[in-house]
């Protein structure tokens, strides 16, 4: 493992008034958002819906990187491997490695996130492929007591294990516990429980001896539960966020990224703009993915003849969510 190239990864993806998006959608995930516009996912529809976001002009001055699905990164756009066709527009490739969620045994309405075995060689081909990061969700769900410590330790030993094959395989590990935004949970239970889960996060990540300066945390911004009907503003957000990560993130991580987590694209970036605005002792940025795809994806609709309307809106979202990230919008 080279810290120093790890750390030169991290800082490019951090860079000021950039951020990642997140397009690696699974085929299952992918399959549902594209019957909300009524098409059909396949390989092919997959890739015209990726090519209209990659290839938007201009998209370069916003975005970092770009976390890929394993199809994705296997695909070409005009002529050159993704990966490729990415860096030469000055964009850091990544790769979703997390098999996803599957029930936590003897936990009821609990998950825990799968991808462990054989990871290392899955690293290493993705290395070839040109990836220089990877990412590992893992989802933590608030209701009835839960979540439980079991299911708060046992997915933070696994993002750990995880963070440390990546780092060995030379590639910089994003580690994304996400308490999802489902229930009608206050925003102060929001709070508790995003510091919980932050704090076994990094008790494991000390644990296996993961290199901070070479580590990204991508995480949600605490916010009340979905269903509930009253809805925090940007400064309770921003605040109860910005007070959460003190209690939990270790102050030399270089950076936290946020997840969109199905909030409008909005709130998710009035959100963004507060948080920025009170900022920390991390870098603090993005990695949206339905927050910054939503509007060009019903746009484009799956028609060429949507094209250019959909990649203007889906630049437009991109250039706020970067005035956000400065607290400048
Ligand atoms: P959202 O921004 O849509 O929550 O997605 C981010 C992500 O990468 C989920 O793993």
């Amino acid at each position: 493992m080279d810290i120093n190239i790890l750390k030169q990864t991290v800082q490019a993806l951090l860079a000021p008034t950039k951020g990642i998006l997140a397009a690696d959608e699974s085929s299952g995930t992918i399959k549902k958002r594209f019957e909300k516009i009524g098409l059909e996912s396949s390989p092919d529809t997959n890739l015209a819906y990726r090519k209209m976001l990659f290839t938007t002009p201009g998209i370069e001055e916003y975005l970092s990187g770009i976390i890929l699905f394993d199809e994705t990164i296997r695909q070409s756009i005009d002529g050159k491997s993704v990966s490729e066709y990415l860096e030469s527009k000055g964009i850091i490739p990544g790769i979703k490695v997390d098999k996803g969620a599957v029930d936590l045994p003897n936990f009821p309405d609990e998950k825990i996130t799968e991808g462990l075995d054989g990871l290392k060689a899955r690293l290493e081909e993705y290395a070839g492929m040109g990836a220089k990061f990877a990412k590992w969700r893992a989802v933590i769900k608030i209701g009835e007591g839960i979540p439980t410590d079991t299911c708060l330790y046992s997915n933070a030993e696994v993002l750990a294990r995880y963070a440390a094959i990546t780092q060995n395989a030379g590639l910089v590990p994003i580690i994304e516990p996400e308490v999802i935004r489902d229930g009608s949970h206050d925003l102060k239970k929001d709070a508790e429980v995003t510091a919980e889960a932050l704090k076994a996060v990094f008790e494991r990540i000390a644990a296996h001896k993961i290199a901070l300066e070479g580590l990204i945390l991508k995480t949600n911004m605490v916010t009340a539960g979905e269903d509930n009907p009253n809805q925090a503003s940007p400064d309770e957000v921003a605040k109860a966020t910005i007070d959460a990560f003190l209690e939990s993130v270790p102050k030399e991580l270089p950076g936290i990224v946020f997840l969109s987590g199905g909030q409008p694209p909005e709130m998710a970036t009035d959100n963004l703009n507060t948080i920025s605005k009170i900022g920390g002792p991390w870098e603090l940025s993005f990695s949206f993915a339905r927050a910054l795809q939503g509007e060009a994806m019903e746009l484009w609709a799956g028609k060429d003849e949507n094209l250019e309307s959909a990649q203007k809106a889906f630049l437009e979202r991109a250039k706020k969510v970067s005035l956000a990230r400065a607290g400048k919008l």
